[in-house]
């Protein structure tokens, strides 16, 4: 059963029923195998970034999703400097709550607004009046 919707775009949702497997497999994995599924996942994580962000070339608001990229995978670094000092319990809650929920909701918005520009159901003036803040490094 999966936790991810289905956005239409086979290389996301192939690549987001890869991750939803992985998350998948932390009940029946073994206490000492937790670290190594953590990598596994951390691992296909970046990946998939790397894949859809291939997608991103006349996509609106790409930007925002790099930056949200950039975002989650932080969260995968702080994840991996402290595994070391969780026990099962916490090292489940980080895998199987924070990190699977972080990866859902990041399919459930940004990816789900790329996927509709990806399949011709938004055009690029749909965010044309967003307005964003400029920083370096990440035009508006
Ligand atoms: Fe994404």
């Amino acid at each position: 059963m999966s936790n991810v919707p289905l956005l239409g775009v086979p290389l996301m949702d192939r690549d987001h029923q890869t991750l939803d497997a992985m998350f998948e497999r932390l009940p029946t994995t073994a206490d000492a195998d937790l670290p190594a599924l953590f990598a596994a996942i951390d691992a296909e994580t970046r990946a998939h970034f790397a894949r859809e962000e291939t997608l991103f070339a006349e996509v609106p608001i790409a930007h925002c999703h790099l930056a949200q990229h950039a975002l989650v995978l932080g969260e995968f670094d702080a994840a991996a400097a402290r595994i070391a000092t969780l026990d099962a319990a916490a090292l489940r809650t980080l895998i199987g709550v924070t990190l699977r929920e972080m990866i859902v909701g990041h399919v459930g918005s940004v990816d789900l607004v790329t996927s509709q520009f990806l399949g011709g159901h938004m055009t690029a003036d749909a965010t044309a009046n967003l307005r964003l803040p400029e920083r370096p490094g990440c035009p508006v």
